[in-house]
């Protein structure tokens, strides 16, 4: 890459937290054949060629491991070059400088460095000559209108501000980190248009998107100088319908705007916003609410997925899981879009991960957040929980980490591409070599921090934990969750191995132990429906038909509601299919009350939310601290309805094959899934029709399809069955 030979260069001037603009005018000297632009800073940025946009990437260049991998763009601008010519490249704070949320309780020191640019401009003319401009001091810079920056913050931005340019400086950083750009970029998607403007009991000023996203406002406006517009964000109303912000904790999340003269059209450019509601908190008079729209962001990524009911809950909860996984997937996958996070959790990227592969082509975006997981992942073979990871750079213990396995192995299954496993096969193996020099017993992992079965709800009553952080992972035994996802680390191990050619030898005699280990120790106390659906899953129960009729008659004893957190959540209604209580698992999945997937539903959600009872029935909240209504977890049960209530599997990764066994249902009516896979489209319906159910399946490849108990192999076709057959 030509810009290894660039320096960074910065501002010569006193810390201020105003963004600045860089600035090189050259002439293109004879007609330019091509013209391409590598560039790259320490936030984000965005270039301004003869003042049209270089590029559609937003927020570029992205977020990644950056001391480790940092990527470079490199655009084709011909089509935007003149005779003589400026480019502005404008560096604001980004996730590079972001400051750390402060329940880290640790400063991010990359946010005291000052914005660094460094760039390459090669032209190639139509006379053959060629010519480079590179970053350097004959490059000049000033403080842009931008006069407040932050990925939690928003943004302030003053257009009555004119440009000072004087000499930028080189500065020293390094460029060993530089890479090619790997992921999607991030673009605008769509444009969402409010739906209700109204005032709030207490006066405010709102306006409803109806649909909570990610991205941010846009506006447009005639307006005098030094006119103000002030916009605050937010996912819902409180009780009485005010405004409510607290869940968003320290993130500041505003716009404020102080307008220039004339027409004018604005749009944040280096933040972005979770929320369904604005609040004009200032506006020039006359401003109205149609002048506003919210622009969604997500990386780019082609849909795959597709499903709908006859039933209308069920068609909004499919609908939040996708607009979840949209809001949630801008660069790398975050736990929520909203507050002071946004961060990579690895739990939660895993847990989602089967679903997000069925609803779009997540392939890139993967690629490249995998290459931060191993970049990010320590000598010793930890994982951090948060990829990229946070200065404070801790382990993420059990479930967590194990995303350095189980996400591999997902996309290997979906999408047949062996790379993912060849790519991260030795982060694997440090993985699994990890775990026994931490843990307190000999092939099992004991005695380590986990986060548990996050946000479970089956701590009894009177049970008091010693910190709060406790009190939020039910009531699950961490050393049975931990070695239950070791067990299951160490078999894609085996398995990844296998496909590799590797000698899996030594690691087949450890999962024996570690089963043996685990049926002795944990196997005769299996009480949550966590351990139990653990156990199931990770097949390591001596008898699981039992410990699963056990599991099934808990559910329904305790009123048939579901009681597991982050953990056991996303396997509950497979390990009850699998085990013949499909009633039971559709029951779960179709409860309209508190704790169910539809009680957020009738709640009015557009998005999954992080808490069973985000709002609870009287209307008022689980709490202010951690409650996000755009947090994807739960909404991993997508992939039982495409796998299970569809019946769409894998009989081959890849979908090379595949195996049909839909597990139908008389109370949503009917159910249809499509499925784009590498080998074509999937598509399996079912309806009850009164007379009994009707079946259609599509198969792009060879499939076993599997109705009523009945195994038929057919070829690719179109195949319709009635009750008949
Ligand atoms: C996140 C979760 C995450 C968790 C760790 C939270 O703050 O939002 O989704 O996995 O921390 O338990």
């Amino acid at each position: 890459m030509l810009i290894q030979n660039a320096s960074w260069i910065t501002m010569d001037r006193a810390a201020s937290v105003v963004v600045p603009v860089f600035r090189k005018t050259f002439p293109a000297g004879s007609p330019v054949r091509s013209a391409v632009l590598e560039v790259t800073c320490d936030g984000v940025y965005e270039a301004v060629l003869n003042g049209r946009r270089v590029g559609s990437f937003i927020l570029a260049p992205g977020w990644t491991e950056y001391r480790r991998r940092l990527q470079v763009q490199s655009y084709d601008i011909t089509g935007l070059l003149a005779e003589n010519n400026t480019l502005e490249i404008t560096v604001a704070n980004g996730w590079f400088r972001r400051t750390n949320a402060p329940w880290t309780g640790t400063r991010n020191p990359d946010e005291f460095l000052p914005a660094m640019l460094i760039a390459a401009l090669h032209l190639v003319r139509e006379d053959g000559s060629e010519e480079t401009f590179l970053t350097d001091e004959s490059w000049e810079v000033s403080e842009s209108t931008v006069t407040l920056s932050g990925i939690f913050l928003g943004e302030d931005v003053d257009m009555t501000r004119e440009p000072a340019f004087v000499p930028a400086i080189t500065c020293d950083f390094p460029k060993s980190m530089l890479v090619p750009q790997e992921g999607p970029e991030v673009h605008e998607q769509e444009t969402v248009y409010p739906c209700a403007s109204f005032r709030t009991p207490r006066g405010e000023w709102v306006i409803d998107f109806g649909q909570n996203l990610t991205g941010y406002m846009a506006f447009d406006l005639e307006a005098r100088a030094g006119e103000r517009l002030s916009f605050s964000t937010a996912e819902v109303l409180d009780r009485e319908g005010n405004f409510y912000t607290a869940n968003y904790r320290s993130a500041r999340s505003q716009l404020h705007y102080i307008c220039r003269d004339g027409y004018q059209s604005y749009k944040p450019r280096f933040t972005f916003f979770g929320f369904r509601y604005l609040r004009i908190d200032e506006a020039p008079e006359g401003f109205s609410a149609d002048r506003v729209r919210a622009v969604v962001l997500h990386s780019e990524m082609k849909r795959t997925g597709w499903l709908e009911s006859s039933d209308s809950m069920l068609n909004q909860l499919f609908s939040n899981i996708l607009w979840s996984q949209k809001g949630n997937y801008l660069d790398i996958p975050t736990d929520c879009p909203q507050r002071d996070e946004r961060y990579g959790w690895t739990g939660d990227g895993q847990i989602f991960c089967r679903t997000a592969t069925y609803q779009y082509d997540v392939r890139q975006f993967f690629r490249k957040w995998l290459a931060d997981v191993r970049a990010a992942q320590h000598e010793n073979g930890w994982v951090p929980e948060v990829v990229p990871s946070l200065t404070a750079y801790k382990p993420g213990g059990g479930a967590w980490s194990d995303a350095v396995t189980i996400i591999p192995w997902q996309l290997y299954q979906t999408y047949g591409d062996l790379s993912f496993l060849s790519d991260m096969y030795d982060a694997m193996e440090k993985w699994i070599a990890y775990i026994p020099t931490v843990s307190t017993t000999e092939n099992l992992w004991t005695g380590c921090w986990t986060y548990g079965d996050w946000l479970a709800l089956d701590a009894p009553e009177d049970y008091h934990p010693a910190t709060i952080e406790l009190a939020k992972r039910g009531y699950s035994n961490d050393d049975l969750i931990c070695s239950a996802f070791y067990a299951n680390s160490v078999s894609i191990v085996i398995h990844a191995g296998r496909l590799l050619g590797r000698d899996v030898s030594a690691y087949e005699a450890l999962y024996e132990r570690i089963a043996a280990a685990y049926k002795a120790r944990f196997g005769g106390c299996l009480n949550t429906q966590t351990e139990k659906v653990l156990t199931l899953h990770f097949n390591l129960a001596d008898h699981p038909q039992e410990l699963a009729d056990v599991l099934a008659e808990q559910i329904v004893a305790c009123g048939t509601k579901l009681q597991t957190g982050l953990l056991g959540t996303p396997y509950l209604l497979h390990e009850l299919s699998r085990y013949g209580h499909s009633d039971i698992a559709w029951s779960l999945l179709l409860r309209r009350e508190y704790p169910g997937w539809l009680y957020s539903v009738s709640k009015g959600a557009t998005t999954v939310w992080e808490h069973w009872d985000g709002i609870r029935p009287d209307g008022t909240f689980w709490d202010d601290d951690m409650n996000s209504y755009n947090h994807y977890a739960y909404g991993s049960v997508a992939d039982w309805v495409f796998g299970v209530a569809c019946g769409i599997q894998p009989a081959e990764p890849g979908f090379a094959r595949v195996r049909i066994a839909p597990q139908p249902d008389p109370r949503p009516g009917s159910l249809c899934a499509v499925l784009d896979t590498v080998h074509g489209r999937i598509r399996s319906f079912w309806k009850y029709t009164g007379q009994g159910i009707r079946y259609e399946i599509d198969t792009p490849v060879p499939a076993e399809i599997i109705l009523g108990g009945k195994s038929r192999m057919v070829g690719k076709g179109r195949y319709v069955f009635g009750e008949a057959d």
